[in-house]
């Protein structure tokens, strides 16, 4: 199944809210650390219900912020949810970046890159694009050392890359991009039950919970363009 179908259905049936909701407890902490400034051209890649962009232009003052998205449904649910002239959603692929050279200040991406067909290629086009000093926050829960997310691949019919932490910082250097941080976000919000309440429907027992959430969370890694 194609990103397209798959996210369309997604869009369809109110999940990219419901996205916002689950991803917004670490993309808020990621949002707020990236270095952008009045003015500054923006880029959420899989950008979903288009959070994001509406939180950089409101937070940073961004000048211009742009969301791309492989799936027309999500574009047009994110277009629907802002009546801002600097934002604008695009339908795209992460392996062809609708963007100049050298035309971007900083791309943010939660929970979407590694549905890239062709990750090498997607962080070379994201190196391309991105100014010389210019930061990409790249921000996934599934990953190799999250052992919680590896089920998630059962559930969906696109292909998705499981990097470890190491990989990443590897794929980034390869594509010319400098690893300037790495880390671990935690998620404080998602509530965590009592011991006596497990096991859940989800959970076998409440130290997995608090591995996933608190421990876990959102693999950050920030490049920076050369
Ligand atoms: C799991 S959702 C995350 C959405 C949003 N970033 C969030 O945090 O809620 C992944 C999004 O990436 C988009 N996507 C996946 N692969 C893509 C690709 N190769 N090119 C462009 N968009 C893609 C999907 O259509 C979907 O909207």
């Amino acid at each position: 199944m194609s990103v397209r179908e798959e996210f369309d259905d997604w869009a369809a049936d109110g999940r990219d809210k419901g996205m916002e909701d689950r991803h917004w407890n670490t993309a808020k902490n990621v949002l707020a650390r990236m270095p952008v400034e009045e003015g500054d051209t923006v880029l959420d890649l899989g950008t979903g219900s288009g959070y994001a962009v509406r939180a950089l232009r409101e937070t940073k003052g961004a000048g211009r912020a742009y969301g791309l998205d492989g799936s027309p449904e999500m574009a047009r649910n994110a277009t629907g949810y802002t009546d801002d002239p600097r934002v604008g959603f695009l339908v795209g692929d992460f392996d062809h970046l609708p963007f100049a050279d050298d035309s971007v200040d900083h791309v943010f991406t939660m929970e979407a890159f590694y549905y890239a067909n062709e990750p090498h290629e997607a962080l070379r086009e994201i190196a391309r694009v991105l100014r010389p000093g210019g930061t990409l926050f790249c921000a996934v829960n599934y990953y190799e050392e999250n052992v919680h997310s590896h089920a998630w691949q059962d559930n969906i019919e696109v292909e998705m890359t499981r990097w470890s932490a190491r990989e990443y910082r590897e794929a980034f250097r390869e594509a010319g991009l400098h690893v300037a941080e790495q880390d671990n976000v935690p998620d404080r919000d998602t509530e965590i039950p009592d011991e006596s309440e497990f096991p859940t429907e989800n959970w076998d027992s409440r130290d997995a919970m608090v591995e996933r959430y608190r421990e876990f969370g959102t693999l950050l890694t920030v490049g920076v363009a050369r």
